[in-house]
């Protein structure tokens, strides 16, 4: 923490929080993207020729974050050996010549950043995943990345923005984006005065309503900057939609004790947890890969002709 100095220079005593860890939940099924799935974690499909943790990772990385805690099942090992170093591949690469590839391989992890997992023994949703990381957080703010939200800014990277924004206003924050009226029941809803407002005060949430019941068009994505109090208010939810203890409704009752904010980010985020989704990410990013962009849209024009 970073004490505050007052305008004749003096200590006073207040502290500003500072958000260095992340909690990046990778123990859902992925039950939409079977059979590729099944032993393959989800957070591991790639995006050209970086799996979509990584650019989780690396967003965070840009933000400031310095601790990464994974909360992971059974099937996910392959993310652990993503972020550890293979001796046999860079021994490898070192002996062939491939400085290039060599560095890619090392610089997976900045140094400086660790990692902890951590296991979530059955999958019983998404805010049960955030409570499982508690004891690694302790009682300091933090980020929440769904990796499977890839977000493509070309002003600065999704949580940065979110970070810039907590130093200054030092409470949660969720990342929300305007959705059409048919999709409210695949996400998270905030109530806001006004959906026009950047940077919004959260009135209420609500996890997957029916288009009527929906409070708004603004639908949260899965970036989050949230206070340490949201773990007690975890450990006492119940399971909501789907049979799944709710991030959501865990925020609900935060709302009422501290204040939220909905902040509508600058970018785009592909859902590659959907097929859909998945392709048109896949598509964007190979358009602007500085060694594929000419070939690919040739390719591209070729097949869509
Ligand atoms: P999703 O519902 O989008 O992911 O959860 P899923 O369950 O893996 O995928 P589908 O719907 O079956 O296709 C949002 C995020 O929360 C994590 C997921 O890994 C994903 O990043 N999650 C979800 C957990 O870590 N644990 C859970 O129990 C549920």
């Amino acid at each position: 923490m970073v004490p505050f100095t007052s305008l004749r220079g003096g200590i006073i005593n207040l502290y500003m929080m500072k958000v260095t860890k992340a909690i990046f939940p990778v123990a859902g099924l992925g039950t939409r993207f079977l059979p590729a799935t099944k032993a393959n974690p989800k957070e591991m499909l790639p995006i050209v020729d970086k799996p979509l943790i990584q650019y989780a990772v690396e967003e965070a990385v840009d933000a400031g974050i310095t601790e990464l805690i994974f909360v992971t099942n059974s099937s996910k090992r392959a993310i652990e050996d993503h972020f550890d170093s293979n001796f046999e591949l860079e021994a490898t690469l070192q002996e062939r010549g491939k400085k290039e590839l060599l560095d890619i391989v090392k610089g997976i992890l900045p140094d400086g950043v660790s990692c902890a997992y951590i296991r979530q023994k059955s999958p019983q949703g998404l805010g049960h995943a955030v409570l499982c990381a508690r004891q690694l957080v302790m009682n300091e703010p933090f980020a929440v990345l769904l990796a499977d939200d890839l977000i493509d800014s070309s002003v600065q990277p999704c949580l940065k923005q979110m970070v810039d924004q907590f130093n200054k206003i030092q409470t949660s924050i969720i990342a929300v984006e305007k959705i059409s009226a048919d999709e409210t029941k695949k996400y998270g809803i905030v109530d806001v005065a006004s959906a026009n407002e950047i940077l919004a005060t959260v009135r209420g949430i609500v996890e997957k309503p029916d288009p009527q019941q929906a409070p708004s068009n603004l639908g949260v994505v899965g970036r989050y900057v949230l206070m340490p109090r949201i773990f007690g208010l975890l450990e006492n939810t119940v399971k909501g939609s789907n049979g799944e203890i709710q991030l959501t409704d865990a925020i609900a009752k935060l709302l009422h004790e501290e204040k939220v904010y909905a902040y509508q980010f600058h970018g785009k985020r592909y859902d590659c947890g959907s097929k859909l989704g998945y392709l048109e990410a896949t598509v964007a990013y190979a358009l602007k890969h500085p060694e594929l962009a000419n070939d690919f849209k040739r390719s591209l024009e070729s097949l869509v002709e």
